[in-house]
């Protein structure tokens, strides 16, 4: 009896033990940072938002993401979820002992002829109305070209569009509606494009779909050359394909190697190539870990997930 009381004890004690080193990682993960052109500090571990909707499941999610360290928080005019942060975070700052200079906010102007070009000023100052902000800390275009369904039944000029939506992005900064300004879904002809006009302002970041499956080294090698910092989204696979990166046999087989969990080797994975990330997840214990990747992955180990690359 005594025995098993002590046995009770001890993994009490351990339990204990190994919170509170999970607990000194998230902190020390938290802290990582990179400095964007404007001197700005930006969160390398984001929370992403998509298909985060409706005030209450807004409020609960980023509740729960600012109580287990989250600064930095990615939305868009499409998620059709920014009143809702605005109002959460509203409630949530002075409860987490935060103000608005503590976080990090991006959003993007929607890809869409309503949304983008000449509108581009007009959906920033929208955003920022319902977000309730009087600033973004990011504000990213949200693709290179409209969004399919849109883009079948037009005949436009994207290149043009794209040189009219970075214009009225570079007097939105100016304006001090956005502290940095960006991209997303651009490849590498999309930014030398872009750099050959860029209105004086470079684009500070460039966001896109990156996890061992999808990658493409030539696009990051370029950022780093001209200062754009790589954000990832779909880094652990996004809610569709999450389940066939993380079950594959070779991302189990470095996260038992590292006593860590598929999750944080993919996203570990992405860190330690100096890409961003912005995991979404519902869940705490997941939050929890995405934030804990204070860890390192071989080179060996690298090279095995990086070739995991899908044809
Ligand atoms: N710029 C763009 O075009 C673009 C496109 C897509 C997304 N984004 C941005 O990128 C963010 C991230 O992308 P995403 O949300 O689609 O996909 P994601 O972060 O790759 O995957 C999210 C899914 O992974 C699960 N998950 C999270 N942490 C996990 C863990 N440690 N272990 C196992 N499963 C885990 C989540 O479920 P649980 O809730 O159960 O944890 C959720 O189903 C978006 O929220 C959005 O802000 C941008």
């Amino acid at each position: 009896m005594l025995r098993q009381i002590n046995s009770f004890i001890l993994s009490i004690l351990l339990i204990g033990l190994a919170i509170v080193r999970a607990e000194e990682n998230v902190s020390l993960t938290q802290k990582l940072t990179v400095t964007l052109p404007s001197g700005d500090r930006m969160p390398v571990i984001g929370y992403g938002t998509s298909r985060i909707r409706g005030d209450d499941k807004v409020k609960e999610a980023l509740d729960h993401a600012l109580s287990v360290g989250y600064r930095l928080f990615d939305t868009a005019e499409a998620y059709e979820n920014e009143e809702s942060i605005g109002k959460a975070l509203k409630e949530l700052l002075p409860k987490h002992n935060l103000t608005r200079k503590d976080i990090f906010i991006t959003s993007k102007v929607a890809s869409r002829p309503e949304s983008s070009g000449a509108n581009s000023y007009i959906s920033l100052s929208r955003s920022l109305r319902r977000l309730d902000t009087s600033y973004v800390d990011l504000y990213l275009i949200h693709s290179p070209e409209y969004w399919s369904s849109v883009a079948a039944n037009s005949n436009v000029n994207f290149s043009e569009i794209r040189d009219l939506t970075w214009k009225q992005l570079v007097k939105g900064q100016k304006d001090g509606l956005a502290r940095n300004i960006g991209v997303s879904n651009y490849n590498i002809d999309h930014l030398k494009e872009l750099l050959s006009n860029d209105y004086g302002v470079k684009p500070a970041v460039n966001q896109v779909h990156w996890n061992p499956e999808y990658h493409q080294d030539d696009l990051l090698e370029f950022c780093k050359s001209n200062n754009i910092a790589l954000q990832a989204y779909f880094s652990l696979g996004g809610d569709k394909h999450k389940i066939a990166l993380l079950d594959n046999q070779e991302v189990k087989k470095v996260a038992d190697k590292l006593g860590k969990t598929p999750g944080q080797v993919v996203l570990r994975w992405a860190v330690q190539q100096n890409v961003l990330i912005i995991p979404k997840s519902l869940s705490r214990i997941h939050m929890i870990q995405n934030l804990d990747l204070n860890f390192q992955i071989s080179e060996d180990d690298m090279k095995i997930l990086s070739n995991l690359q899908k044809s």
